[in-house]
């Protein structure tokens, strides 16, 4: 018949399998997520040391001396590709601003313009209510008619999509896109 010691085995042999089986289905956790642990520990040594940001991204690469350099170079970098893109006709070193008359004839005065200030910002600027839409040289609302010859030998334009060469020839303007270049008489709210 049946060995009571190899059935005592086998019970013992069993009940271990089960146990071990329930201690795995509840013991287990799951490893705590320590990724922000770590994220604020590593923040909070970045002031301690002196280097800038840049610099702390090259320690122990030995690029730290290069690296704030280069920083330095970054920043003018951006800047003069910042100044590049956004230079226009108004961008005029301050060394540079020259200023004009111009004789706005509906309203019947001279006013000087600086030329790194288009003729509709001047007009307002002296209180008259100048017609406008877009301000960006994309409708013909702030047309103006200059009458010395073709505009762009008084004003130059700064993108404006909308006047045809024979028109800027005639001196229409944008005057919300017109930078002063030599003094002139305009009459605004003239459209081709
Ligand atoms: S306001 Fe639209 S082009 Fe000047």
């Amino acid at each position: 018949m049946y060995d009571p010691l190899a059935i005592v085995l086998a019970a013992i042999a069993t009940l271990t399998v089960v146990l071990f089986s329930a201690l795995k289905g509840t013991g287990w956790e799951p490893t705590p997520d320590i990724s922000e642990e770590i994220k604020e520990r590593r923040a909070a040594a970045v002031p301690e040391t002196e280097f800038p940001e840049p610099g702390n991204r090259a320690i122990g690469g030995g690029g730290g001396g290069g690296a704030i350099p280069a920083g330095g170079d970054g920043e003018g970098g951006e800047l003069a590709e910042g100044s590049e893109e956004a230079a226009g006709p108004g961008d005029i070193p301050e060394d540079e601003i020259e200023h004009f008359e111009i004789e706005f004839l509906k309203q019947g005065e001279t006013i000087e313009v600086a030329n790194n200030e288009t003729i509709l910002d001047a007009g307002e600027e002296n209180g008259w209510d100048l017609p406008y839409a877009c301000r960006q040289g994309q409708c013909v609302s702030c047309a103006g008619h200059i009458t010395d010859g073709p505009s762009e030998d008084y004003v130059e334009h700064d993108n404006q999509q909308m006047l045809e060469e024979a028109e800027l020839d005639d001196g229409y303007t944008l005057t919300c896109v017109a930078y002063p270049r030599g003094s002139f008489s305009i009459e605004t709210g003239e459209a081709p």
